[in-house]
């Protein structure tokens, strides 16, 4: 069974994860809006993502026998001053987002929660590929040039991106 505790944190770090997909969505919105097709598209692989890591917990929780409470979720920005801008915003919200990762861990050993601890051990390791897929595209843009032709071979080479599985194989809906 969950502790108290441990329920009330994941369950805020459903609304951490949903709210990131949420502002990725806003960031997609905003690079179709500069026709940016593919770092539209590479948005929306990220949103896909963050709703898989929302149910990663949301199914841990349940498997647990506690129980899943949703919170409002703020409204994201919408307008960034450029590609740069908005891939250092993702940058700057998957550092918090590594934060909360790391109070998830310190609370799991403060409680000797080990089902926790292992489930979270694949969150440590994912937020270290988070933070270097949006450093590689902030070194990206700054070999490419945020104009003209190398904007433009960054966008097409960012529309490359496959969408990952949502859930790990085995794990279900
Ligand atoms: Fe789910 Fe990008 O952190």
């Amino acid at each position: 069974m969950i502790s108290q505790r441990m329920q009330d944190a994941m369950n805020q770090q459903i609304q951490h994860e949903t709210f990131s997909a949420y502002l990725y969505f806003s960031m997609a919105a905003y690079f179709h809006s500069k026709g940016l097709d593919g770092m539209a598209h590479w948005m929306k692989a990220q949103a896909q993502e963050e709703f898989g890591h929302a149910l990663r917990f949301f199914n841990h929780i349940n498997e647990r026998g506690g129980r899943i409470e949703l919170y409002a979720l703020d409204q994201p920005d919408h307008e960034w001053n450029s590609p740069r801008d908005a891939f250092n915003a993702a940058l700057k919200h998957e550092q918090f987002i590594t934060g909360k990762i790391n109070d998830l861990a310190k609370l799991a050993d403060d409680e000797n929660d080990r089902a926790a601890g292992i489930m979270l051990q694949w969150f440590i390791e994912e937020q270290v590929e988070e933070e270097d897929s949006v450093n590689k595209v902030l070194d990206l843009l700054n070999i490419a040039g945020e104009q003209g032709p190398g904007l433009l071979m960054a966008d097409r080479e960012l529309e490359q991106r496959v969408p990952g599985a949502i859930l790990p194989p085995g794990e279900t809906i």
